[in-house]
């Protein structure tokens, strides 16, 4: 058995992060996103993997090479352009050969794993088996209607949702799905759309098997979801301390203290993790944030977000909360006359302002 990970794609929700790296990158609890999804799948027993990889293939290849760290075969696929997760499949034929395999998405979170919708595909043996969850908007995704224990039908964002049971990013197939992805056409957003595939396969009479999912999971493609999974995830960190915390500092619940980063009359408020040589002066870092490696946050505040590596906050008098703040950013006070904000955005930026 064998596992494709998509990693293409726009990522248009995500903006402007993605306009300089891939979303499946971004560290949720100092992780890269894409790392729960390769643990997924070597705890499913699967060697054997695939990465689809689009414009951002060079970050993906430094970020996980050959798989070895995590004991997987990795293979990377190119697709040249994000022409939807059928596409996907399609480009990654020589890849999968005649092999069953499970397709994963790669900004996704699922945080019980998938070794038992795995196990339960290899038992039962359908053509399809794909992940469903409860969900309370399911107008906001693929959803499924089941009759008789089987998926019957699928529908994509529908407007009158016949269930609340949406499609979670992990599709298991046999080969009968290159003939689906094949045959369909492309969609009203000219994407092949996977949904459009598995109904293909209803319709040719294949057996497509659902397994509902209790455990929590999330499409991290929002800023919102994005910090959402971040706070569930942090609050699953055993804590532990390896940097310096100076006497006057308070360090308080689950937080992470890596190698080389020094608290400073500060205090953390956990669930939070400090990454490597990062620096936290005078300042307070509450629940739910994260903070990567080589960054500087002095004289401010800052709860239920995520900083990414080498930026700097200094100086911000008013609590910074729900940010998502890329690489290499500097969110400073301005020291000049007269007073003004003064600000230097990317395309696509958001700031909110006292
Ligand atoms: P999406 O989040 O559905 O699409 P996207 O990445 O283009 O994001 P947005 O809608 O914000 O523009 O994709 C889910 C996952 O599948 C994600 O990891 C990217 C990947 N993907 C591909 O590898 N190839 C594709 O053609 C598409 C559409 C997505």
């Amino acid at each position: 058995m064998k596992a494709l990970i998509l990693c293409g794609g726009h990522g248009t929700r995500l903006r402007p992060i993605t306009h300089t790296m891939a979303k499946q990158l971004v560290p949720v609890a100092n992780k890269p996103v894409l790392f729960y999804g390769l643990e997924a799948i070597r705890d499913a027993g699967i060697i054997d993997v695939g990465i689809v990889v689009g414009e951002t293939r060079g970050e993906i290849v430094q970020a996980v090479g050959d798989g070895s760290k995590w004991g997987l075969k990795v293979t990377y696929i190119q697709q040249d352009e994000p022409l939807g997760l059928a596409h996907a499949v399609m480009v990654s034929e020589d890849f999968l050969g005649d092999d069953m395999f499970v397709v994963y998405l790669g900004d996704n979170l699922i945080k019980d794993g998938i070794k038992s919708l795995v196990d339960e595909f290899r038992t039962n043996n359908p053509n399809s088996q794909i992940l469903l969850a409860r969900v309370n908007e399911p107008e906001r995704f693929g959803v499924a209607e089941l009759a008789n224990g089987k998926v019957v039908r699928l529908v994509e964002k529908p407007e009158k949702p016949a269930s609340d049971l949406a499609l979670v990013g992990v599709y298991m197939f046999d080969k009968n799905v290159m003939d689906a992805v094949k045959a369909i056409k492309p969609s009203w957003r000219e994407e092949l759309e996977i949904t459009d595939a598995i109904q293909w396969l209803i319709d040719k009479g294949l057996t497509v098997d659902p397994h509902i999912i209790n455990g929590w999971w999330k499409d991290t493609g929002r800023l919102d979801d994005m910090l959402e999974a971040n706070r569930i995830m942090l609050d699953t960190l055993a804590p532990r301390v390896e940097g310096h915390i100076d006497g006057e500092s308070e360090v308080l619940g689950k937080v992470v203290v890596e190698a080389g980063a020094e608290i400073i009359n500060s205090t953390i408020r956990g669930p939070a993790i400090i990454g490597e040589r990062t620096r936290i002066i005078n300042s307070f870092v509450g629940p739910f944030t994260s903070i990567y490696y080589d960054v500087t946050i002095e004289n401010s505040g800052i709860e239920h977000s995520i900083v990414l590596e080498n930026s700097t906050i200094r100086d911000i008098p008013s609590r910074i909360e729900d940010s998502l703040i890329g690489q290499n950013v500097e969110v400073v006070r301005s020291p000049l006359k007269p007073t003004a904000y003064r600000f230097m955005l990317g395309d696509n930026s958001r700031v909110g302002i006292l």
